[in-house]
């Protein structure tokens, strides 16, 4: 099997017992070959072209939730199983979430920088002013996993929760008294609204410059899901005006660059998607990829099939 030699120390030899393995370097090209099982980071393009050029692949076992990279489409008419991650990056991926609303809402970059750069003159009673969650409105774009594990959070901070969903969430509602809404209500109502869908032809770009403008003035928008969900540069316009209060963001369209408006934008907390980066969830992420190939090749379903 081929796999991203990023996981090396992520995986135990046990794990990899009977596999006949090929690290992947990032920066090496998807060969041509007769391997069976591919396991690829969310970095890599699984598309035609490279399934064409493994004419016994059985299985891209991809280390992600995510599966923008993979043209599942392609792989499926190949008969090529493809099959994601869920579940073990969920509560890791929350809290990052978390860690971002906290970050904007109470200005921390900005006072670290404050402090670090010897510009700090002492306390004042209008520095740094942020905003206050408790009273406020958590909108949750999307609450599958990890945008209920987002929702089951707030309670605690005051927040009142909305999401949008396809379906209902009665548990999730009574545990948190969410309420579904549709669109364009969560849109107007949030103080807070964090996205929670994955990247899909009809997601794409859905948080663009008429979808900013129907937010709140001040609002906070936070991503940890995918780039490409907004148009960055209408993002960048929304913040530099004032309109859009602050922006979170760990993930962005073309990774690792970042569109220069959004980096020289107004208050922005800006990671280097790193959602789901704990040792304990890498290794499981590491753990839950390989065991689907382990489950492919001795002739058993896989374990975490997309479709
Ligand atoms: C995923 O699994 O899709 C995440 O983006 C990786 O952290």
């Amino acid at each position: 099997m081929l796999i991203a030699a990023e996981l090396k120390n992520l995986l135990e030899p046990a794990q990899l017992v009977d596999l006949e393995i090929t690290w992947l370097a990032a920066d090496q090209p998807t060969p041509k070959g007769d391997w069976v099982a591919l396991v690829p980071l969310l970095s890599r393009w699984v598309g035609g072209t490279q399934l064409k050029h493994l004419p016994n692949l059985r299985i891209v076992a991809n280390c992600a939730v995510g599966y923008n990279n993979v043209d599942v489409v392609a792989a499926e008419m190949r008969k090529v199983i493809v099959t994601n991650t869920p579940g073990v990056l969920t509560e890791a991926t929350a809290d990052l979430t978390w860690a971002l609303i906290l970050a904007t809402a109470r200005r921390l970059i900005e006072g670290v920088d404050l402090v670090r750069t010897g510009q700090w003159t002492g306390w004042h009673p209008e520095q740094l002013l942020g905003l206050e969650l408790r009273g406020r409105t958590l909108g949750l774009f999307g609450a599958g996993r990890i945008g209920q594990a987002v929702g089951r959070r707030a309670p605690p901070f005051g927040l009142r929760i909305r999401y949008t969903a396809r379906t209902p969430k009665p548990e999730f509602e009574r545990e948190t008294g969410a309420v579904r809404v549709d669109a364009s209500q969560l849109l107007g109502d949030s103080d807070i609204l964090s996205l929670h869908v994955p990247s899909t032809p009809e997601t794409k770009g859905i948080i663009d410059g008429e979808t900013l403008a129907r937010m709140k003035r001040g609002a906070i928008l936070i991503n940890t899901s995918r780039g490409d969900l907004i148009r960055e540069e209408a993002l960048a316009t929304s913040l530099e005006l004032g309109h859009i209060g602050a922006a979170g963001l760990d993930v962005y369209t073309e990774e690792p660059t970042i569109h220069p408006r959004l980096l020289a934008a107004p208050r922005t907390v800006l990671l280097p998607h790193i959602g789901s980066a704990t040792e304990d969830t890498r290794r499981k992420m590491a753990a839950s990829a390989v065991a689907n190939v382990q489950s492919v090749l001795s002739g058993k379903p896989p374990l975490t099939p997309v479709y």
